[in-house]
């Protein structure tokens, strides 16, 4: 072949690539006209409609297997405590960790951690309001007290920015919620923590094996908890993990949970004269949840792709929609989906109220909700000055937060492949939002 012929043949073929793209794109782009199209056709299911969802979510959670089930069985015949030691072998090696400590639950897993900081009476903890209770009941015991800040609305977690304006002299650490499966900026957190001075400790309940920049979610910080509770991504049925960086950090935790943990510790550890009476509490993980996570584990990669890609069937498509979005997640990010798919609906944009949305979603067929958090700093608990070293501070106004409550809605989760569902899903979004106009005038 000539390079004249070379030439024209490489022309025809960048001409026909260009023109086959630009066919697909033009496709693609009437494809969404077709469906609101199509969508409007039919009549809403509120005003009598056929309803757009038909199939039920299969939302069965956990899920373990007869295996697991037969395992269980098999430890309560042989009662053994070495599941726990099997368990946190296979979490150091899967996240490549150093340290770890099998627990009863997030909330002893998170106590143990915030004991091992040995942070003065007194101490403040930098925490979002919009979080869970659970680590400031046991920080309250040890005398430490929470700091509420502002979340972003557009992820539900921590907004860096607004830590500065909370730091007093008492500020000792700072810990991060990953909400919902998404993780906080960690990089950020971190150097923040720097700067100031102070320890950072995550609560990654939530988002088990996810992670920011190749670094796995509860590697970030000093030492890290999660909950391995039945609702969770990796769940026993009751049950949680602590990770440590270093070792003297593992071994003030372990011994704060675990009598004769000091006792196993090597010979010139200086925690290994406390064996027996140990710092505190009996937190240890029974061990047949040990059994049944670490059958979760296993699968933990392939649980969390089949509840992905639901979630990418139907959000990649419904965030095309004006006015509706999801959680920002950041290119480096890799997340997981806990609880619900959030999503947050702009009055403005789309032209209808965050009610009319949920309504005419829930007639579709939809079981979607307007998804309010009680921000933590509202309850009696961090309100009374009588449970704590020094009354926790009103943290003021919370816009992020505020916003992220007033325009987020759920809906739920499955956890099997249903692509039909996936489909009927977004239809009903797309059948809603071809009806904008006159629902947000009703
Ligand atoms: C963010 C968060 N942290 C901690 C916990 C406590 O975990 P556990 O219930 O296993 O004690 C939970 C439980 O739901 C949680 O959601």
């Amino acid at each position: 072949m000539s390079s004249k012929d070379r030439k024209t043949t490489n022309s025809r073929r960048g001409f026909l690539k260009k023109s086959s793209a630009a066919v697909a794109g033009l496709y693609l782009s009437t494809l969404g006209t077709r469906r609101a199209a199509g969508a409007k056709l039919e009549a809403l299911a509120l005003n009598g409609g056929p309803k757009s969802v038909t199939i039920r979510p299969d939302t069965r959670w956990p899920r373990f297997s007869e295996e697991a089930a037969a395992d269980a069985a098999k430890l309560i015949l042989r009662p053994s405590y070495k599941p726990n030691d099997q368990f946190e072998a296979m979490w150091k090696a899967r996240f490549n960790c150093p340290f770890a400590r099998a627990h009863c639950n997030g909330t002893s897993a998170l106590g143990s951690a915030l004991f091992a900081l040995e942070l003065p009476r007194g101490s403040e903890i930098l925490v979002p309001s919009y979080s869970t209770w659970f680590p400031l009941s046991p920080a309250r015991l040890l005398g430490l007290v929470p700091r509420f800040v502002d979340s972003d609305p557009k992820t539900f977690n921590i907004d860096v920015n607004d830590c500065k304006r909370h730091l007093t002299s008492k500020t000792r650490a700072i810990m991060p919620v990953h909400m919902w499966g998404l993780p906080s900026e960690m990089d950020h957190v971190c150097e923040f923590a720097r700067e100031h001075g102070l320890d950072v400790i995550e609560d990654a309940s939530h988002a088990h094996a996810t992670k920011l920049k190749d670094t796995y979610i509860g590697n970030w910080g000093r030492l890290a908890g999660f909950s391995l509770q039945g609702s969770k991504p990796l769940p026993s049925i009751e049950g949680g993990i602590g990770v440590y960086k270093n070792r003297g950090d593992y071994e003030r935790a372990t011994a704060f949970g675990e009598y004769l943990a000091p006792g196993t510790f090597p010979e010139d550890s200086p925690y290994r004269k406390y064996d027996k009476t140990a710092f505190g509490w009996k937190l240890r993980m029974h061990p047949v949840s040990a059994v049944l996570v670490m059958h979760q584990l296993k699968r933990l990669d392939e649980q969390n792709a089949i509840t992905a890609k639901q979630v990418r069937g139907v959000n990649d498509r419904i965030t095309q929609l004006p006015g509706l979005s999801e959680p920002t997640c950041r290119p480096d990010m890799k997340r997981t989906y806990y609880w619900c798919n959030a999503l947050f609906v702009d009055e403005k944009k789309s032209g209808m109220s965050r009610d009319t949305v949920v309504k005419a979603l829930a007639a579709e067929g939809v079981k979607a909700t307007a998804f309010e958090w009680t921000l933590l700093h509202t309850y009696p608990y961090f309100q009374e000055a009588k449970w704590w070293a020094h009354q926790p501070a009103d943290p003021g106004e919370l816009p992020g937060a505020n916003l992220a409550n007033a325009t987020a809605i759920s809906i739920p989760l499955w956890f099997a492949d249903q692509p039909e569902l996936v489909e009927q899903t977004a239809k009903a979004f797309e059948k809603v939002w071809a009806h904008r106009d006159k629902l947000g005038k009703v």
